[in-house]
């Protein structure tokens, strides 16, 4: 790695600070403060997307850290059609929304349609290393094959869903990443807050974040195509709580314990709406979950897993992910 980046068990996602019909109102004042009091914590790495909020994300993380050394950030993009210009005009106001004068982390945030428009935009992203713009190459959701094809271009890390109610990544891309020598950085620890302990029924998840393929598609949230896996779901959900009922492990610990149980999870990105929320995450990462539980975890959790059928892509039935 030429110039790494700084890299916490706990990294801290900013979607939450979007703003949008997903995430709902968010304080700007509050997720600054949580931004600044995770790096106080000891958190390294923050990640955004101009996606995110249309750049409000990106602000807020810019408003909070600036150019501070001691944090690493991480942004992202979808390539898909995008020329030459287009793709440097997305790193180019990226740097103005997060006042940095270097990206550490640009990031491919989907395979493209076309794979050689992957390759392509990875090819610009290392003209703009070039030029300091950006520190480090990463990409999000890449397969085994984007992976394949990819290789060589000095990509760091691959970001991929991974928690008890997606565990697809186990099944070759993970392992395919480590071999590459890329850090594997996992994101959607809680399902979105389904994992935490304050819903016990799918009907009372907020309907804005039905939109992964555990859910039906109702045409509105949901727009996967699929018929949806709330049966298996809801199960791994009782399932869940029953462990942690029965190991006295709180849910929000348990999910967490769960993720970094694993080996081949360099570092687990979460999102924290308030400082009471950080908190406990990062509590939690130092949870010690024992092995009985664990293999009951695996259990409950298999039904889902099967049922995900081997797509590793959460939101799409025709899978970007290759
Ligand atoms: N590369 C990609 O394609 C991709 C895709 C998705 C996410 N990501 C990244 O990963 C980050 C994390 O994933 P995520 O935001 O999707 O999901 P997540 O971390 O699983 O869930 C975050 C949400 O869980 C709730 N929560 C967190 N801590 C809690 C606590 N202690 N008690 C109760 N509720 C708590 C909060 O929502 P409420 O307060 O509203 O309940 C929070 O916004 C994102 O911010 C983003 O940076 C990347």
């Amino acid at each position: 790695m030429s110039d790494s980046i700084l890299l916490s068990r706990l990294s801290l996602g900013t979607w939450t600070y979007a703003g949008d019909s997903i995430w709902s109102v968010s304080s700007e004042s509050e997720s600054i403060r949580v931004i600044q009091e995770a790096l106080d914590r000891g958190v390294a790495l923050f990640d955004t997307s101009p996606n995110y909020g249309n750049g409000r994300s990106e602000s807020i993380l810019g408003k909070a850290l600036g150019n501070n050394p001691l944090a690493s950030v991480a942004t992202k993009c979808k390539v898909d059609g995008l020329t030459r210009s287009e793709l440097i005009s997305i790193v180019e106001n990226s740097l103005k929304n997060l006042q940095r004068d270097t990206i550490d982390l640009m990031q491919v945030h989907w395979p493209a349609s076309d794979p050689g428009q992957s390759s392509f935009a990875l090819d610009v992203f290392q003209d703009l290393v070039r030029e300091g713009k950006i520190k480090n190459l990463g990409v999000c959701n890449f397969g085994v094959h984007d992976l394949d094809e990819n290789s060589g271009k000095n990509i760091i890390s691959n970001q991929l869903p991974y928690n008890l109610m997606w565990r697809v990544i186990e099944e070759g891309i993970a392992e395919k990443s480590r071999e590459l020598d890329m850090k594997v950085i996992s994101y959607s620890p809680l399902q979105q807050g389904l994992l935490t302990g304050k819903y016990t029924s799918l009907h009372d998840f907020p309907s804005g974040r039905k939109r992964t393929r555990h859910f039906l598609d109702d045409g509105i949230t949901a727009k996967h195509g699929d018929r949806g896996m709330e049966r298996e779901t809801q199960s791994c959900l009782g399932g869940f709580l029953r462990i942690s009922a029965e190991s006295g492990i709180s849910p929000l610990n348990l999910a967490v314990s769960y993720i970094l149980s694993h080996d081949f999870i360099d570092s687990m990105l979460a999102g924290a709406r308030n400082l009471s929320q950080l908190e406990q995450l990062i509590s939690a990462i130092d949870t010690k979950l024992p092995e009985d539980v664990k293999t009951e975890l695996d259990r409950v959790s298999q039904p889902l897993l099967e049922a995900i059928g081997g797509n590793p892509d959460m939101y799409n039935r025709k899978s970007r992910v290759r």
